[in-house]
């Protein structure tokens, strides 16, 4: 293909914590992906804090873009088009990306393009699985979200269940953050669970009575906190690793049990994973074996296309730009973004 044929998005990614832009060409080979943590920052106070999210993007958004632009060896005339994340994510943090994709749309004279950050994560998985098309089922499964898709084709989704309270990621960091590991906890949790048993506590895998699709984990992260006080009260020792171990497969149990309930009744041949949480050595250990058992094929994304990143939305935003959509300059952050909205 003549290089003035193809398709390369500039995308950038500002949702949360990550500051984060990449170009990607024709879709699925990515050119540069370049994230700028503030992991260090917000561990500090145990947790994301918005405002400081917020003025770290400012601050590093435009060296972020440039060497992602320099890494990839291309410059802005060459882009074909601009994706950003405008939702769902911390408001303040989503106007440093929107405005700054706003301002090079605006400048070069190419299309502007929204991106649903969910909708990114699950594109992630088109980036080293190049023969996977949809439909397929995914669950995604991050800090912010616990949402379990069918794809149905590009940019087309139906959420056959979600969480109705805490997401799964959050469960992770609030455990950990009361067994004492820090923020963020998940890639914690999931390294001391290999040193405990995880059939050592009991906690409860929990169901929704009336959406059998539904997940609900602030039960679960409530029964860990009673465990860890009532161990206290009986001046009873903690043994982390066993927490750590067995609060890690009751997530993993009911995360795989409603995905396999899907699969039985939806027919799915292939099944995806995507999301922080997805990169989780337990979660896809037990992904695998059930998929290989049901002989249905497992996708997932390297570590580093799971948690946030703006190659997921470059991916994203390709598919978008084919089906032809375009944002305006009117292009605003939304905190609550559906996924299948515009
Ligand atoms: O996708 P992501 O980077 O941001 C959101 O869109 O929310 O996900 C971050 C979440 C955090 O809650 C983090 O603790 C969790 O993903 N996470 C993990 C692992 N790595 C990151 N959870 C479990 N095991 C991991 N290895
Ligand atoms: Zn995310």
């Amino acid at each position: 293909m003549d290089k003035t044929e193809d398709v390369l998005i500039l995308a950038i990614e500002s949702s949360c914590d990550e500051t984060a832009a990449a170009v990607i060409k024709n879709g699925r080979e990515v050119l540069s992906n370049v994230i700028s943590s503030q992991i260090a920052l917000h561990t500090l106070y145990g947790g994301v804090v918005p405002e400081i999210a917020s003025r770290k993007h400012i601050e590093k958004i435009n060296q972020v873009i440039e060497e992602a632009l320099q890494e990839a060896g291309v410059t802005l005339e060459e882009i074909t088009a601009i994706a950003v994340t405008y939702g769902p994510g911390l408001v303040g943090a989503l106007l440093v990306g929107v405005s700054e994709a706003k301002a090079i749309s605006f400048a070069t004279n190419k299309p502007l393009i929204g991106v649903h950050h969910i909708e990114g994560h699950i594109c992630a998985n088109y980036i080293e699985n190049k023969e996977l098309e949809p439909p397929f089922a995914c669950l995604v499964v991050s800090g912010g979200h616990t949402h379990l898709v069918v794809v149905k084709d590009y940019g087309e989704y139906e959420i056959l269940g979600k969480t109705r309270d805490d997401a799964a990621g959050e469960a992770f960091d609030k455990v950990a953050r009361a067994i004492g590991l820090g923020y963020p906890g998940g890639p914690k949790i999931d390294k001391l669970s290999k040193e405990g048993n995880p059939d050592a506590i009991s906690f409860p895998r929990a169901k929704v009575a009336d959406a059998v699709y539904d997940f609900s984990f602030s039960g679960l992260k409530s029964a860990v906190l009673n465990y860890l006080n009532s161990c206290e009260m009986k001046g009873i020792e903690v043994n982390r690793a066993d927490v750590a171990a067995s609060f890690q497969k009751a997530v993993i149990d009911v995360l795989l049990e409603h995905a396999m309930e899907a699969v039985k009744e939806y027919g799915f041949t292939k099944f995806a994973i995507a999301g922080g949480v997805a990169s989780n050595s337990g979660l896809r250990e037990a992904f695998e074996k059930a998929c290989e058992k049901k002989k249905i094929k497992f996708y997932h994304p390297s570590p580093i296309f799971c948690t946030d990143n703006a190659a997921m939305i470059g991916v994203a935003g390709y598919y978008e730009y084919l089906k032809g959509s375009r944002s305006g300059y009117d292009l605003n952050a939304v905190p609550n973004l559906r996924l299948g909205e515009r």
